[in-house]
């Protein structure tokens, strides 16, 4: 089984085809344009600037896909949710427009879902065991889940209660918190009620007076990071509260840079700059793999994921891998390469394979 996947969510357009053989996730081609450049000035992604880059981008991607190879695709996946809506438009077109003109089947994929399976790139299914625990962190989603394969026995009495607790306390409707792909049900479970880590990331490294993406500037930067008498608070970590919040570390963070600033009556010089990055990344890493191995704890599974673009930070990986004999987890799973942790087509289209899988994985 073979598609074409289209990916224009956000501000990486996105081109890929992958196939399924053998329970395996081959991605065969991948091709990827990065607006940063065109964004970063603004400091942020303008959505108009997005979605005219996504419509002259997309189709010299295209191009470069040979049509013969396109005409061997049983279907074609695009990313038709969450995502700035005009871009997430010329996607959409393009995705309808090849459709209707090659006669292929349409997968519209939810990108959280494919965010999930982007573990399963370059993967044999079968090397996966479930339930498992994903954490997906990226600039927009900061949420946990429970991924069952409802052809196994799965036995988490606990889960039904629990989302009907979920669905009381935050008025969430049905389809918020279970979504259903192929045998996999995903539930989620706990989310941020303000900013998401990546966010987080991305503004105080604005903060420090660098461009948008942030995450992995902060994460260069803190690797020259020298000890300072001062940290930043990790939210939530010791209450009873599961649900995640960003933004009293984001304000923290402006406070700490303003107050520092003051004293030296200058602009941070890049020691300090370092270190402010180095006690900030230690506070979000040390938040999302405590939430995490938590989540693993109080559901009693012992399989966890990390997804989304923060998964690209090697920090929060080392953390959970040097506790993952302490919280007794069986597998960590992860995407193999950070390609794909950030936005891509190649995600949609294992999301979309699956999609199009009949529950024999045939
Ligand atoms: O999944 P993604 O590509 O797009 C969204 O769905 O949002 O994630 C992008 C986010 C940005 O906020 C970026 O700063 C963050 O992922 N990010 C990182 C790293 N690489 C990307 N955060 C921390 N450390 C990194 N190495
Ligand atoms: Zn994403």
């Amino acid at each position: 089984m073979k598609t074409l996947a289209i990916e224009t969510s956000c501000d990486d357009t996105s081109l890929a085809i992958i196939s399924y053989k053998n329970w395996f996730f081959d991605v065969e081609k991948i091709l990827l344009h990065s607006q940063i450049a065109e964004h970063t000035k603004f400091g942020w992604v303008i959505p108009e600037l997005a979605s005219r880059l996504h419509e002259s981008k997309v189709i010299d991607l295209l191009d470069e896909i040979w049509i013969e190879e396109i005409k061997k695709v049983d279907f074609i996946s695009y990313t038709c949710c969450p995502g700035l809506p005009w871009s997430l438009l010329v996607g959409r077109t393009l995705a309808n427009t090849l459709s209707l003109f090659l006669e292929k089947k349409l997968t519209p994929v939810h990108h959280i879902n494919w965010h999930i399976l982007s573990i399963l790139c370059d993967e044999n299914i079968n090397n996966i065991q479930f339930p498992f625990i994903a954490l997906t962190v990226s600039g927009w989603h900061n949420n946990l889940y429970i991924i069952e394969n409802t052809k196994e026995e799965n036995n988490i009495d606990e889960l039904a209660s629990y989302t009907e607790q979920l669905q009381n306390n935050y008025s969430l409707n049905q389809d918020d918190i279970i979504t259903k792909i192929w045998n996999l049900k995903i539930t989620k479970i706990w989310f941020t009620l303000d900013d998401a880590a990546g966010e987080v990331f991305d503004k105080v490294s604005r903060m420090l007076g660098w461009p948008y993406p942030g995450g992995k500037r902060i994460w260069d930067k803190a690797k020259l990071w020298k000890k300072m008498n001062f940290d930043f608070p990790r939210i939530w970590l010791k209450k009873k509260e599961f649900n995640f919040s960003f933004s009293w570390l984001k304000a923290s963070a402006n406070y700490k840079i303003q107050e520092i600033k003051k004293e030296m009556w200058e602009d941070l010089d890049e020691q300090t700059i370092c270190n402010i990055a180095y006690e900030f990344e230690q506070a979000v890493v040390e938040t999302l793999w405590k939430k995490l191995l938590k989540a693993s704890k109080h559901f009693w599974i012992e399989n966890i994921a990390l997804v989304g673009g923060v998964s690209a930070n090697e920090e929060l990986k080392i953390f959970i891998i040097n506790h993952k004999e302490k919280f007794k987890i069986k597998n960590f799973y992860t995407p193999k390469k950070n390609l794909y942790s950030t936005d891509n087509a190649a995600m949609i289209w294992v999301a979309g394979i699956i999609e199009n899988l009949d529950s024999n994985n045939k």
